[in-house]
């Protein structure tokens, strides 16, 4: 109920105008965003690659209006990708379709998405593409296929376990080695697309977990890139130590090498996981998020855990 309501409000224009107007709540994104502007974000990526951690750096930003946004979307990103190249950091980017026109022009969004592809091939970095709510999945799987049907490989996508269909979904997306982060979901979906039941999602998990290491081991278990700009097939999206425990003892039990699991989690979510996982050799990718449009991406962390919402309510109350 809860998480319905804050997952509303994550949409909900009047109230996006009213909390990016606090200060605490601005503050209270912090610890989820880098920060408003690339060079904030390029010092997280340092201080995560000195750790041995790679990064995807997604630069916020969803459900744009016009088309001008989608192409200004699309320039930052191409500009990024020179950046990270510039500044020599082990990173790879994630990108929402939303953001590149997909609800105003299908065309326009696949045009966009192209050219945010063949532009971060030539820097050897592989692009994520982000699942949103359901209504957006067939669509953007048809993007990702038409892509890759014209030959651009350096491109993955973020699979959602609370949907019915993604078991499917993966098990097609893996017979062309399609690199998969599997995540659990955070949108608000009817309990005929999505599974209410939050045991029924981890179930799903474990399944699918099971499939992209079968599929990596089929594949011939590709590493991630020495550079950390392409990581492997498997990507393991989740904060949940039980979901992690079993992909790694699934991986284990069929010899898949460590270095061909990757582990990946939300800035500012559980480092203590992230580095013990880093440390037992796995590679472990942090995403990055930055921007000022960091409103429905602070809901959606919200939402997913009450105590945080408690702990915003607390500082809010306070002044
Ligand atoms: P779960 O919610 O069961 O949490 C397990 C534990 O993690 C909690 O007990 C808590 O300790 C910690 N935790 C989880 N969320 C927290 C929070 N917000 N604050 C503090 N602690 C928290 N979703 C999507 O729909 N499309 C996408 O493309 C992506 N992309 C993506 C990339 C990566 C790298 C990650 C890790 C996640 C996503 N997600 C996503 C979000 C994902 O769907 C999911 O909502 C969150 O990861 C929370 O679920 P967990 O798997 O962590 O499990």
């Amino acid at each position: 109920m809860l998480r319905a309501f804050l997952l509303y409000l994550s949409n909900a224009v009047w109230a996006r105008n009213i909390v990016t107007h606090w200060r605490i709540a601005r503050r209270m994104a912090c610890r989820f965003v880098a920060g408003d502007t690339f060079e904030d974000a390029l010092k997280a990526i340092y201080k995560l690659n000195e750790k041995g951690f790679y990064t995807t750096l997604d630069n916020l930003g969803e459900n744009v209006i016009s088309s001008e946004e989608a192409l200004k979307a699309t320039d930052a990103y191409i500009e990024i990708f020179q950046r990270l190249h510039d500044e020599g950091v082990k990173s790879s980017c994630s990108v929402k379709l939303s953001q590149l026109g997909l609800e105003l022009d299908y065309d326009l969004c696949l045009s966009n998405m192209r050219c945010i592809a063949t532009h971060a091939a030539e820097f050897g970095t592989l692009v994520r593409i982000d699942m949103e709510d359901s209504s957006t999945v067939d669509r953007t799987i048809q993007i990702y296929h038409t892509l890759r049907a014209e030959d651009i490989t350096n491109i993955g996508l973020a699979i959602q376990s609370y949907l019915r269909r993604s078991e499917e979904d993966v098990l097609s997306l893996l017979e062309d080695g399609t690199r998969i982060r599997l995540c659990k979901g955070a949108y608000n979906e009817p309990p005929e697309v999505a599974f209410p039941q939050k045991r029924d999602v981890d179930a799903s998990y474990d399944r699918i977990t099971a499939h992209m290491i079968d599929g990596s081991q089929a594949h011939g278990s590709e590493p991630a890139s020495v550079d950390g700009k392409i990581p492997p097939i498997a990507a393991i999206g989740t904060h949940d130590s039980k979901r992690i425990g079993f992909a790694r003892e699934y991986a284990k039990s069929v010899g898949l090498p460590k270095e061909a699991l990757e582990f990946q989690m939300l800035y500012g979510i559980r480092s203590d996981l992230q580095e013990a996982l880093q440390a037992e050799g796995y590679p472990v990718r942090v995403y990055v998020p930055f921007g000022t449009e960091w409103y429905p991406y602070f809901m959606r962390r919200l939402a997913e855990r009450p105590a945080n919402l408690w702990f915003f309510i607390t500082a809010l109350v306070r002044g």
